[in-house]
């Protein structure tokens, strides 16, 4: 059955592509493309929204990403958990990595792998799982047609200095291991334990974007500093160059230290890397993670949810979604004028010779 949280409803679509109900319907039947009824509500399921973009000739974001900070408790795992969601409900194919050991993304979306039941990196990366050889495509569970997810179990703490003594290639060692799998997602999202070992510094290499979380605290820009610190390494040593994001999180409006951090990073040298959708403080998400419920219940409408759908929309450049629409019917309108004056030009051609050979 299809989960209402891991679909979009319509009012939400049409603000996407800027769509009149009307318009959508037309869109809907011309493309016949299907509305899902769920409960009350009409919804747009994940396939559909790939078909959506198809039809509207949007090319879908291809990118990997890593939520890293050396910090604790800044939100690394809930915006894992809340963006993967989000942007796989926007067609895109969607690969979480649970990278910490503490497995909390694992466990948020009620998977259990205590006890090592299931495969997780660490074993894709040995090659084996009780006994059995295995490939990165055993280790992945799926949670909806359009997310998914590699989980973690404790064992993984052993994976640092597995990782280490055989001098793995910190700069290709997950472009290596994710290349069988990399065509079937659009999007895969590692979520990196509070450390800045090899293995983050693994996932931040393979990545194209790389989320920092930090809260309104003296001790997240320390964090931020060595976060960055560390990037900058891997750009020296490894010859990537990784965007970044800095995603203010847990922001509460009524608190002055939350705009003194917003308007420090401002002045400062990473001010370039400071994404304008901060997630504000919700009771709500507080303790999602722990107690696995789902951040996109639609129950739990808020400011913060707003947030992170913004935030979704910002990575994968959903912004530009209507103006390509606009510029290809511009262009299609541009072909249709100019193969218009073409066809008039040579129809007139045509009976100009005509008329000559007539006359000849
Ligand atoms: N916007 C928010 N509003 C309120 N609480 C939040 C918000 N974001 C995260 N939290 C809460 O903060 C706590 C820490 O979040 P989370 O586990 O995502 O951090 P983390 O950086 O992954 O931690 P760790 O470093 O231990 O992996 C959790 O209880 C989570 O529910
Ligand atoms: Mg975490």
């Amino acid at each position: 059955m299809i989960d209402l949280c891991y679909t979009t409803s319509i009012k939400e679509f049409s603000e996407i592509f800027n769509m009149s109900p009307q318009e959508i319907h037309d869109f809907f039947s011309d493309n016949q493309l299907e509305q899902t009824r769920i409960g009350n509500s009409i919804r747009v399921t994940p396939e559909t929204f790939e078909l959506a973009l198809k039809a509207k000739n949007i090319k879908k974001s291809k990118m990997i990403l890593t939520s890293s900070c050396v910090k604790g408790g800044v939100g690394k795992t809930t915006l894992t958990h809340g963006l993967s969601a989000k942007i796989s409900c926007l067609g895109h194919k969607t690969l979480m990595i649970d990278l910490d050991q503490q497995a909390n993304l694992t466990s948020s979306f009620g998977i259990d792998s205590s006890m090592g039941s299931i495969p997780s990196i660490l074993d894709v990366y040995r090659g084996h799982f009780q006994g059995k050889k295995i490939s990165i495509t055993d280790a992945i569970v799926n949670i909806t047609s359009h997310l998914a997810i590699i989980p973690a179990n404790l064992e993984m703490a052993s994976f640092e200095s597995e990782f280490s003594s055989k001098t793995e290639n910190v700069g290709t060692f997950f472009k290596k291991l994710l290349k069988p799998i990399q065509e079937q997602f659009d999007i895969i999202w590692f979520d990196c334990p509070p450390a800045l070992g090899k293995i983050t510094s693994a996932a931040q290499a393979s990545s194209n974007l790389i989320i920092i979380p930090i809260n309104s605290d003296k001790f997240s820009i320390d964090g931020l500093d060595l976060t960055i610190d560390s990037i900058v390494t891997l750009h020296k040593n490894f010859e990537v160059n990784p965007e970044v994001k800095i995603v203010v999180n847990k922001f509460d409006s009524r608190q002055k230290l939350g705009f003194q951090i917003v308007s420090y990073i401002s002045q400062n040298e990473y001010k370039d890397y400071l994404s304008n959708n901060y997630i504000s403080v919700s009771k709500q998400i507080d303790n999602c993670i722990a107690s696995k419920t789902n951040i996109w219940d639609p129950r739990f409408k808020g400011p913060a949810q707003d947030d992170l759908k913004n935030l979704s929309l910002e990575i994968v450049g959903a912004d530009k979604w209507v103006a390509v629409e606009l510029s290809l019917s511009e262009n299609n309108d541009l072909n249709n004028n100019l193969n218009n004056n073409l066809n008039n030009n040579l129809t007139q051609q045509s009976d100009n010779s005509f008329i000559g050979v007539t006359h000849v």
